[in-house]
């Protein structure tokens, strides 16, 4: 089938006869199914592009689909293949519903299904279509447990409502594995008004005396965004002396919303007693936001203390802002795209970059110049949850950390590196924590010049 314009599976780009063969409209989609799941976004984008532009490939699409399904194999290259393909043809009807049925229906197998979900959760379709909310919500209650736990995981990778009585079931069902439990109830956690005292109490128990790391991490990013009472809040404060400082910080969005002086006291006190660094003064500072006046007087020794711990930090970070000349937002923009800073590696602004780091298109709304010049040279100090940077240590002795992309039945993702994921088997997992580092890089200071480093945060100043 594969013409002379064959490329090898491991190289990583297509061979430049097949890109000239691409831009020109005349390559077959088989030819350009290995390339389809890059994780290049600038091949994505030409190939996305080919797509809309080649009406004989949608069909030829469903025909590839329909061919898998009934011949099923699996391998990571088949794997990617088909998550291209579903990634870059999701928005056909046809492939939406061939998916859907072939989900739904238990005669597809086990293993099949599985594949299905998995790469349903890592199309970009946002909503999804009803179909395939549908089928989500039908295959949460599937007799078979796999499917019904793979579900769970995809129904929270695409963030879907409308499912939330049967989340809940399946969070309080004893009959189910924890992991499956503790991750309906974490896509339930930020929409719930209140959080019942069993499952309170089921959660807190995984976070501190739960046996598989990747469960007691998801316990507490639960904990963390649940609305919790005043009361919840201050049992919580009693298991900080019980766990390290990083999933503290996983913890602590949840006190940002209460106003309670004795919670807040009692927070102060906890992180007064965590040995070494603790959490950052910024993520205390947000978690301490709305409590009165009297927290943050409470809190100001350690704050000071935190803060001259960094002094070098903070000595550097004066005398930067010192030396910083006026800039200019054109020649910044060159700066952030330039490979000598690499911040569309990982950062997405003016219309190109990667989604490693957050989205900076509207970083100028949100942030001051100085403290924009804070997140570019210390970027260790607040990190947002979603951001965090987490350590997968396997019983082979190999050390990944990355941001967690994914969880499946089988595995957990991690973005490692720019256009690196990572698949860290769930049954080889040793240890998974959160790590307090930002993966973001340390020293733009010394890698950049003072005008380029001026001119640069007068550009992410300027996006909004
Ligand atoms: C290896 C990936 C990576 C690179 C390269 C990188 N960043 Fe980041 N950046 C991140 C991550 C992850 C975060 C979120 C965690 C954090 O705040 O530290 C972040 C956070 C930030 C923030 C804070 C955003 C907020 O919401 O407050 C800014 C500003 C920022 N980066 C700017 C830059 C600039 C400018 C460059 C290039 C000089 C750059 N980054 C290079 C990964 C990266």
């Amino acid at each position: 089938m594969i013409g002379p314009l064959a490329v090898r599976a491991d190289a990583d780009q297509p061979t430049p006869a097949l890109l000239a063969e691409i831009e020109a409209g005349r390559a077959r989609l088989d030819q350009v199914l290995p390339w389809l799941d890059a994780e290049q976004p600038d091949l994505q984008r030409l190939l996305l592009e080919a797509a809309w532009s080649r009406p004989d490939w949608g069909p030829a699409a469903v025909k590839q689909l329909r061919n898998w399904l009934t011949h099923p194999t699996f391998s990571a290259d088949r794997d990617r293949q088909l998550t291209g393909l579903l990634q870059t043809f999701a928005d056909q009807d046809e492939v939406q519903a061939v998916l859907a049925k072939a989900i739904a229906d238990p005669a597809t197998g086990q293993a099949q299904r599985l594949q299905l979900l998995q790469g349903l959760a890592r199309t970009r379709l946002d909503p999804l279509p009803d179909a395939w909310l549908n089928v989500l919500r039908t295959v949460l209650t599937d007799e078979d447990r796999m499917v019904c736990q793979e579900a769970v995981f995809t129904v929270k990778m695409k963030d879907v409502d409308g499912c939330d009585s049967i989340l809940r079931a399946i969070g309080k069902n004893g009959k189910y594995p924890l992991e499956i439990r503790i991750a309906g109830l974490e896509c339930l956690a930020s929409r719930q008004r209140a959080c019942e005292p069993d499952l309170f109490g089921l959660l807190r128990e995984q976070m501190t005396a739960g046996k598989q790391a990747p469960v007691k991490v998801a316990a507490a990013r639960t904990l963390g965004a649940s609305r919790l009472s005043d009361a919840q809040l201050a049992a919580l404060v009693e298991d900080f002396s019980q766990l390290p400082a990083a999933t503290i910080s996983l913890l602590l969005p949840a006190f940002s919303k209460s106003k309670d002086a004795k919670v807040g006291m009692a927070l102060v006190a906890a992180l007064e007693r965590l040995p070494g660094a603790g959490v950052s003064v910024g993520e205390a500072d947000r978690a301490l936001a709305c409590f009165p006046n009297e927290v943050h007087v409470r809190f100001r020794p350690l704050r000071e203390a935190t803060l001259s711990r960094n002094r070098q930090d903070w000595g550097q970070l004066e005398r930067v802002a010192r030396e910083l000349l006026p800039g200019d937002v054109r020649r910044g923009k060159l700066v952030f795209q330039s490979d000598k800073a690499g911040c569309t590696a990982c950062h997405r602004a003016a219309g190109q970059g990667g989604a490693v780091g957050p989205n900076l298109s509207k970083i100028g709304v949100i942030r001051s110049h100085r403290e924009l010049l804070e997140s570019v040279l210390f970027p260790d100090g607040y990190v947002a949850p979603e951001f965090r940077t987490y350590l997968a240590a396997t019983d082979r002795g190999q050390i990944h950390t990355g941001l967690l992309l994914q969880e499946t039945t089988d595995a957990i993702y991690l973005r490692t590196a720019p256009r690196v994921r990572t698949p860290v088997a769930r049954r080889q997992v040793e240890d998974f924590a959160p790590v307090a580092a930002s993966l973001m890089p340390r020293g733009f200071d010394k890698v950049l010049s003072r005008q380029e480093l001026s001119d640069l945060i007068e550009f992410l100043a300027s996006q909004r």
